[in-house]
Parts: structure tokens; C-alpha cells; sequence
């Protein structure tokens, strides 16, 4: 290899600058450096070049390539510099972040309407001293019905759509089965409260397949109506407000005698009349009576000795009344958005 002038030098320097200058990306940058200064590059291989050349000239041609390849890699260090600042500015600018902006905060579960307002409705009871009775939504036909004074044949059955489970057992219609279940175990005096679930053939939009009720039983030897009343009212305006008013209508169930149904005033027109009441300015909540003797008798109690009242209603009724809610089924809807809401 003949060495190199000194032009031949600087053109080849000002090449390599102009092919770094150019580079608008680091791997161009660094792919025009080793094309210079990598083990193949050009002033690599003129210096490796030296040994071979004239004498005379090894001095300068080292010199004049050594600089050159100091000012090489100077423009090569500065443009890396410049590209990687260029980089990282061109990332903040696309990847803003406001530090400003409000956090998104942590969130707390809570119980659901239904849960929240049984808890409430039990808490009143249990104030007044009432225990609390349990049972399973699995029934028995004895339980469910017959016990309760509906015999076999009873129309009153037809009143509430059973779903029947195999082996002749049903899905609990009414919370009353646990009257039974509690009665048949407790020596009276006792009062008692039983919440849960029950099911009816039935969907509308007052009614679902699976619905609440909160179920209460008083049994003294001188229990009345007017102290079941009394219980009522306290208990409703417990739960709507001071200005609520109940109604009560002569009624009939088979395990009572005599038996009512109570109205509640609708909380939204406070007895006005308005959509939520269909201008009645009433809300069907609930029935009631003094527990029949035969059912006293079904679970060994004294019926000359004691007697009792009972009384029985929707806790999702209750939440709708109490909510304003248009249909009962926003209870049971899987979302938490709506549930938040109420
Ligand atoms: N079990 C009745 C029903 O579900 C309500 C009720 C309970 C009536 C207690 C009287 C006494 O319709």
C-alpha cells in the first residue's frame, strides 16, 4: 500500500465527518464510524499501512493520521451526544406525564343494598329483644306448607308458585317454615326474627324469582294485634322516616287468624300519589295476624295458654320503597356502578 498525502488525508477525514454529521440515528452513527475507525475502516487500515511506507514519510503520515482519527473521534463523540439528547427529549415530549393530574385514589368495597338494610332491620329487632332464628331455603312440604296449616289439597298452595326439587322437597316460599323450625324448639315466652331468601315462580317488575323477607313471631300468653301494630309502625318509621303511615287490610293466610295485609305511604309522595306507588300513594309491604292455634298446636305449644302474632315482609321491597328504586331487579343487577349509586 502506498501511503497516503496528506489531501488524500484530509479528503478522507472530511468524508468521515460528513458521513457522522449525516448519521440521523445512532446505528447510522456508529455504522459510518466503523467504516473509518472499525477494524476494516480506512484510516485503520492506513495506519496499519505505515510500516510499509517510505521512510522518510512514516513521521508525518503517522502524526497527520493520529490526529485525524482524534478529530474523528471527537466529531463522533459530540454527534453521539447530540443524538442520544435528542432521543430522550423527543421521549419526554411523547411520553408526557402530568404530575399534576388527581390520582385515581383506592376505592372501598361495601355491603349491598339488600345486606345493609336486613342488618338495619334485624338491629331494630334485636333492640326490642327478639333473637334470631335460621333455616335452610330447602324445605320440606311439612315446613313450607302443612305445618303452616295449608293441608294437602289447599288452594291457598296456589297462592305462591312453588319450584319443587327432586325428592318431593321445595325451595322455601316464604320465610315462614322457620316459624315452625323455632317453635318447635322454644318454650314460650319468645320472640324471634328470621331473615333470607325465597323463591317464587313470579317475575315482574315488583317481583322476582328470588326475593328477601324478614320474618317476626311474638308468642305471650297475652300478645295482641295492637302490640303487632305497635311493632310495625315503630318499625316503619324506623326505616322511612316520622312521617310514614301504614294501612292495614283484612286479609287471609292459613297460619293466621285474623290475618292483614299492610300498606306502606309511599316515601316519594308521602301518600300524594305518584309513579312509584301508581298513584295510590300505598305500598303493598307485608302480611300479618295472630298465629293460628293450629300452628301453636303443630309445634306443641298451649294454644289456651299462649298466643302470638306474626308478621312477615320484603326486605327488596323495603329497599325500593326506601331507594325509590323503579323495579326490584336494579338489586340484583351484577353491576357495582348501579349499586353504588344507591
Ligand atoms: N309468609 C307470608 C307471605 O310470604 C307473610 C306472612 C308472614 C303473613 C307472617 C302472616 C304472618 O306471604
Amino acid at each position: 500500500m502506498t501511503s497516503r498525502t496528506s489531501q488524500e488525508l484530509a479528503e478522507l477525514e472530511r468524508e468521515a465527518v460528513e458521513a457522522i454529521e449525516a448519521a440521523d440515528s445512532l446505528p447510522r452513527l456508529l455504522e459510518a464510524r466503523s467504516q473509518v475507525l472499525g477494524r476494516k475502516g480506512t484510516i485503520t487500515e492506513s495506519l496499519r499501512g505505515i510500516g510499509a511506507a517510505d521512510p522518510a514519510d512514516r513521521a508525518r503520515l503517522g502524526r497527520e493520521l493520529n490526529l485525524a482519527k482524534q478529530r474523528i473521534e471527537a466529531r463522533f463523540a459530540d454527534r453521539r451526544a447530540a443524538l442520544e439528547a435528542g432521543a430522550r427529549e423527543r421521549e419526554l415530549r411523547e411520553h408526557r406525564l402530568d404530575v399534576t393530574l388527581p390520582g385515581t385514589g383506592l376505592r372501598s368495597g361495601h355491603l349491598h343494598p339488600v345486606t345493609q338494610l336486613e342488618r338495619e332491620m334485624v338491629a331494630f329487632f334485636t333492640g326490642l329483644g327478639f333473637s334470631i332464628e335460621d333455616g335452610p331455603q330447602v324445605e320440606t312440604d311439612y315446613n313450607n306448607f302443612e305445618a303452616l296449616n295449608f293441608p294437602p289439597d289447599h288452594p291457598a298452595r296456589d297462592m305462591q308458585d312453588t319450584f319443587y326439587v327432586e325428592g318431593g322437597n321445595l325451595l322455601r316460599t316464604h320465610t315462614s317454615p322457620v316459624q315452625i323450625r323455632a317453635m318447635q324448639r322454644l318454650e314460650p315466652p319468645f320472640r324471634f326474627v328470621v331473615t333470607g331468601r325465597v323463591y317464587r315462580h313470579d317475575f315482574g317488575p315488583r317481583s322476582s324469582p328470588m326475593f328477601h323477607q324478614i320474618e317476626g313471631v311474638m308468642v305471650d300468653e297475652r300478645t295482641s294485634f295492637g302490640d303487632l301494630k305497635g311493632i310495625l309502625y315503630a318499625f316503619a318509621r324506623q326505616l322511612f322516616g316520622a312521617r310514614v303511615d301504614l294501612r292495614f287490610r283484612a286479609s287471609y293466610f292459613p297460619f293466621t287468624e285474623p290475618s292483614a295485609e299492610f300498606d306502606v305511604t309511599c316515601p316519594n309522595c308521602a301518600g300524594a300519589g305518584c309513579g312509584t306507588c301508581s298513584q295510590s300513594g300505598w305500598i303493598e309491604w307485608g302480611g300479618c295476624g295472630m298465629v293460628h292455634p293450629r300452628v301453636l298446636e303443630n309445634c306443641q305449644i298451649d294454644a289456651e295458654r299462649y298466643q302470638g302474632f306474626a308478621f312477615g315482609m320484603g326486605i327488596d321491597r323495603a329497599a325500593m320503597i326506601r331507594f325509590g328504586l323503579p323495579s326490584i331487579h336494579v338489586l340484583f343487577e351484577p353491576d357495582a356502578r348501579i349499586l353504588e349509586q344507591i
